[in-house]
C-alpha cells in the first residue's frame, strides 16, 4: 500500500432534522454570508428551516449560484463579502453552491490581483474563510472535501481548486431532502458517485486490499439502491444509503494508498465546458469508451469488479469487457445517455478535435493513472463515444 496522509476535519451531521444544530455551530456574533443556487431551497422548506435555526445571526444572503457556478456570478457575491465585511460563509445547495462557496473562501483571503489566478495557475489555498455546508442534493461529495470545480463561460473553461483550507468546517447532510429532487438529478447523483469510485478503484491491482473492499461496498450498494433511489425518493433508508455512498465516494478516504485516475473526470470538465451537458452526464459518456479503449491495462482490475460487484464468471477478458457493458447498461437504465449522440450538440463529428484542442489550450494532455493518455488517446477514446 502506497504512503498516505490523511485528514478529515469536516464535522458531518447526518440525518434528520440536523439542520437544529446549525445555531450553535456558527459563532453568534460571526457575519454570515449565506450562499444558495435557483431557488429549490425555498421550494422544498430548507430555506425557511436554515433562516429560523439562525435567527439570532446576522445572516445576508446571496442566491442564484447556477448550475456549474460561474466565475462572474461568484464575482458579485466576492463583492458581498468585501462591502459587508463578512466572515463566516454558509453554502445551502448541491456540488455547485458549496464549489462556488469554497471558490469564495478562497478568494475572499486572496492576496493577489485577480482571484481567476486561483484556478488558471493551480494555486493551493492553505488557508480560506470559515464555511459550514447544509447539502441539498447527495452526488458529488463536495460537502466533505477540499476541492471545487468553477466555469467561466466567456473563455470556455471549466477549472479544479482546492487545497487543506477548502473542507468545510461542518456539513449538515439530511437524507429528507432527496425527496425533493427531481428524475433528472437522483440520476446525475448515482452516475457521479459511481463515477468517483471508479476513477479511485479501475486502475491495476494493488495490496490495498481494503481499499477495493470498500469501493465495492460502494459500487454494489449504488446499484442495489439505484431502482429505488429513481422510483421512492421519499423513502428515508433508501435515501440515506444514497447521500451516505455519495460522500464515502469522494471524502478521500477511498483514495489513499491506492492509484487514481481521474481522467474521466479531466475530460468531463471539457465537455460541461463546450456544451453544458450536465457533469454526471459527461462521465457517463466518457466512462464506457475509455475503459473500452484500456481494456488491456484495465483487465485484472475490470475482471475483479466484474466478479465481485457484479457477480460475472469466466476468463478475465471476457468478464471484463462484459463489465463494461453492463456499466453502461446500468447508466442508461437510469435515462442517463452514454453517447454524445444522445446530447443534441452541433456537428458531433467535430467534437473529439474540439474538445482535445480546448485541453490542450489550457495545459498539455497527460492523464490516467500511468500518465500515458495523450492528446491522441482522448481523440480516440471519444471518437468511440460519438
Ligand atoms: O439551483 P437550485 O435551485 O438549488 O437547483 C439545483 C440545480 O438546478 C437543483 N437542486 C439541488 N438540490 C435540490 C435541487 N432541486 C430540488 N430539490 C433539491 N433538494 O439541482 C440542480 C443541480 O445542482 P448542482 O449543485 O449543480 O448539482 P451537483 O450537486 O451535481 O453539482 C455539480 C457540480 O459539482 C461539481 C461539478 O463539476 C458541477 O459543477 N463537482 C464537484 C466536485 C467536488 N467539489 O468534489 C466533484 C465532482 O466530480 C464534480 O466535479
Ligand atoms: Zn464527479
Amino acid at each position: 500500500m502506497m504512503n498516505f496522509n490523511l485528514e478529515l476535519p469536516t464535522h458531518l451531521f447526518f440525518g434528520k432534522e440536523q439542520h437544529l444544530q446549525i445555531g450553535n455551530l456558527i459563532p453568534v456574533n460571526a457575519k454570515i454570508l449565506m450562499t444558495y443556487g435557483g431557488g429549490s431551497i425555498k421550494k422544498n422548506g430548507v430555506y425557511q428551516n436554515i433562516r429560523a435555526a439562525l435567527k439570532n445571526h446576522q445572516v445576508t444572503e446571496f442566491g442564484g449560484i447556477e448550475a456549474n457556478p460561474e466565475y462572474s456570478t461568484l464575482c458579485k457575491a466576492l463583492e458581498i463579502i468585501k462591502t459587508e465585511k463578512i466572515d463566516f460563509l454558509l453554502a445551502v445547495g448541491g456540488g455547485s453552491v458549496i464549489d462556488g462557496t469554497k471558490f469564495l473562501s478562497s478568494a475572499a483571503l486572496f492576496q493577489g490581483e485577480d482571484p481567476w489566478e486561483i484556478l488558471d495557475k493551480g494555486i493551493r489555498t492553505e488557508t480560506g474563510m470559515p464555511f459550514g455546508v447544509v447539502l441539498t442534493l447527495p452526488a458529488t461529495g463536495s460537502e466533505m472535501n477540499s476541492g471545487a470545480v468553477i466555469s467561466r463561460k466567456e473563455i470556455g473553461q471549466k477549472r479544479a481548486m482546492g487545497g487543506p483550507g477548502l473542507f468545510p468546517k461542518f456539513s449538515i447532510s439530511d437524507p429528507s431532502v432527496v425527496a425533493s429532487l427531481p428524475q433528472r438529478q437522483l440520476a446525475n447523483g448515482l452516475v457521479d458517485a459511481f463515477t468517483h469510485v471508479m476513477e479511485q478503484y479501475m486502475t491495476y491491482p494493488t495490496s490495498a486490499t481494503l481499499q477495493d473492499r470498500i469501493s465495492e461496498g460502494i459500487l454494489t450498494t449504488l446499484i442495489e439502491i439505484a431502482p429505488k433511489v429513481m422510483d421512492a425518493p421519499d423513502d428515508y433508508n433508501t435515501a440515506a444509503n444514497f447521500m451516505w455512498c455519495c460522500n464515502m465516494a469522494l471524502n478521500g478516504i477511498i483514495q489513499k494508498g491506492v492509484p487514481n485516475d481521474w481522467s474521466i473526470h479531466g475530460i468531463g470538465h471539457e465537455l460541461t465546458a463546450a456544451y453544458g451537458i450536465d457533469h454526471a452526464r459527461t462521465l457517463a459518456i466518457v466512462l464506457p469508451s475509455m475503459y473500452r479503449y484500456k481494456i488491456n491495462q484495465k483487465q485484472e482490475k475490470l475482471a475483479q469488479y466484474g466478479r465481485r460487484v457484479l457477480g460475472l464468471s469466466g476468463d478475465d477478458l471476457s468478464i471484463a469487457s462484459e463489465a463494461i457493458d453492463r456499466t453502461e447498461a446500468f447508466f442508461n437504465s437510469l435515462g442517463i445517455g452514454t453517447k454524445i449522440t444522445d446530447y443534441n450538440i452541433d456537428k458531433p463529428q467535430e467534437f473529439p478535435a474540439k474538445i482535445c484542442d480546448a485541453m490542450e489550450a489550457q495545459r498539455a494532455i497527460i492523464l490516467g493513472e500511468h500518465k500515458d493518455i495523450k492528446r491522441d488517446d482522448v481523440f480516440n477514446v471519444l471518437n468511440m463515444a460519438i
